[in-house]
């Protein structure tokens, strides 16, 4: 049976760039923009056009350059959003606006003031719109998953109803648990009559630190399209890992048995080129893309992966598109330390082995890695010796 494909939404330049810190100018937005193409991803949301005529420009100048995903724009429900995103995005091979309103009555009391009659009508008025600009409107219901679930249905039903072709519901503060999350969708999907007119979309945030597994539960519960991030950046603690997404279908496609159109070997580069371009670190030992997350220190490890890689790696770097290596310091073996210098040119007796191996470990006291110049410092010290000994 062939596999189902799951829609890669990426909101890196708009939840992501939201994210204090992580602000970019139009000159990198499209350089970021570029990158994504080459990674495949299905959806790249620009930007959120009303926010700034900066913002605008960048989704304007993405939209006229970058072919292959769909492009999309976010706006409120309110019609000088929606006409703002339709302008920006006209240039655009395929457009998508993607409009919001929040749905559960913490939001709609304190932060919108308005009733729920209000919100629906403000759907009805605003997907409609929406629609009259392009075929592609996405409507999410922000704070979806803490709004009361006949409303949400009402909500959603609506939306579908007024043309929404692709529902996203958002766990805007990141408090689902998995199990609860697919549930919810599960719930919504079967309860709302005109389901079946649209593809479901999850939103994850990452305030419990459960926005993949949970965005993973969703596609369990009837979701086809993933928002995520590149580093998993975005508002607060961040969105679902788009990295770490995709991965979990390649690597456990036994269990999560989904194709992406994601080529997995730019994940790194794509990764490297956000941190550059923010100037924001990724943590090192970040799934997927963290300058740790293929390389072994630990002498054991180092013994394992020398005999073979597969004892601690369960998926080959060259396939994210990075490099795994052995890092020499306190915790490693002669195994790894032969390894590096048979890498460098030298060739050790026991003896040298066994004298660069006591250099190292007492090196690793005062200095986190040893890099090759300190190798090569010990093995020209050992030598050194040796001939003054036998002279
Ligand atoms: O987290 C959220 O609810 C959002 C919506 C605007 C999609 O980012
Ligand atoms: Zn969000």
């Amino acid at each position: 049976m062939a596999d189902e494909r799951l829609i890669i939404f990426d909101t890196t330049l708009r939840d992501g760039e939201q994210a204090p810190g992580f602000s970019m100018n139009t000159a990198e937005k499209v350089r970021l923009a570029r990158q994504l193409q080459v990674l495949g991803v299905d959806v790249l949301e620009a930007g959120f056009p009303i926010a700034s005529t900066d913002d605008a420009e960048a989704v304007r100048l993405i939209a006229s350059e970058i072919k292959g995903p769909v492009i999309a724009g976010l706006a409120r429900c309110n019609p000088a959003d929606i006409e703002c995103a339709s302008e920006s995005l006209k240039s655009a091979e395929r457009s998508r606006i993607h409009t919001f309103i929040a749905t559960s009555d913490l939001h709609l009391e304190e932060k919108l003031r308005i009733s729920r009659e209000r919100c629906l009508e403000s759907v009805v008025e605003n997907v409609t719109l929406a629609r009259s600009f392009t075929d592609d409107v996405e409507f999410s219901a922000e704070d979806a998953t803490r709004s009361d679930l006949d409303f949400l249905c009402r909500v959603v039903e609506t939306a579908i109803k007024n043309g929404a072709t692709t529902i996203n519901l958002p766990d805007t503060v990141g408090y689902c648990t998995s199990d609860e999350i697919e549930q919810f969708f599960t719930d919504v999907i079967g309860r709302v009559p005109n389901s079946d007119k649209a593809v479901f979309s999850t939103h994850c945030h990452d305030d419990l630190g459960l926005a993949v597994a949970n965005s993973l539960a969703a596609v369990r519960g009837g979701c086809l399209q993933v928002e995520c991030t590149v580093n998993g950046v975005g508002e607060r603690a961040g969105n679902a890992s788009l990295e770490e997404i995709v991965m979990v279908t390649k690597v456990r496609h036994d269990r999560m048995c989904y194709s992406t159109g994601i080529d997995t070997t730019e994940l790194f580069p794509t990764s490297q080129l956000l941190s550059e371009l923010t100037g924001e670190a990724v943590q090192a030992n970040k799934a997927i893309v963290g300058r740790n997350a293929f390389a072994h220190e630990a002498g054991i490890h180092q013994d394992g992966v020398i005999k073979d890689r597969r004892t601690y790696e369960i998926m080959r770097p060259q396939d994210v598109g990075a490099i795994s290596h052995l890092v020499l310091g306190k915790h490693s073996g002669r195994h790894a330390l032969k390894k590096r210098y048979q890498e460098i040119g030298v060739e050790l007796s026991r003896f040298e082995l066994d004298q660069a191996y006591r250099a190292m470990i007492e090196l690793a006291d005062r200095q986190k890695t040893i890099e090759d110049a300190d190798l090569k410092s010990f093995i020209r010290e050992i030598r050194d010796e040796q001939s003054a000994g036998a002279a």
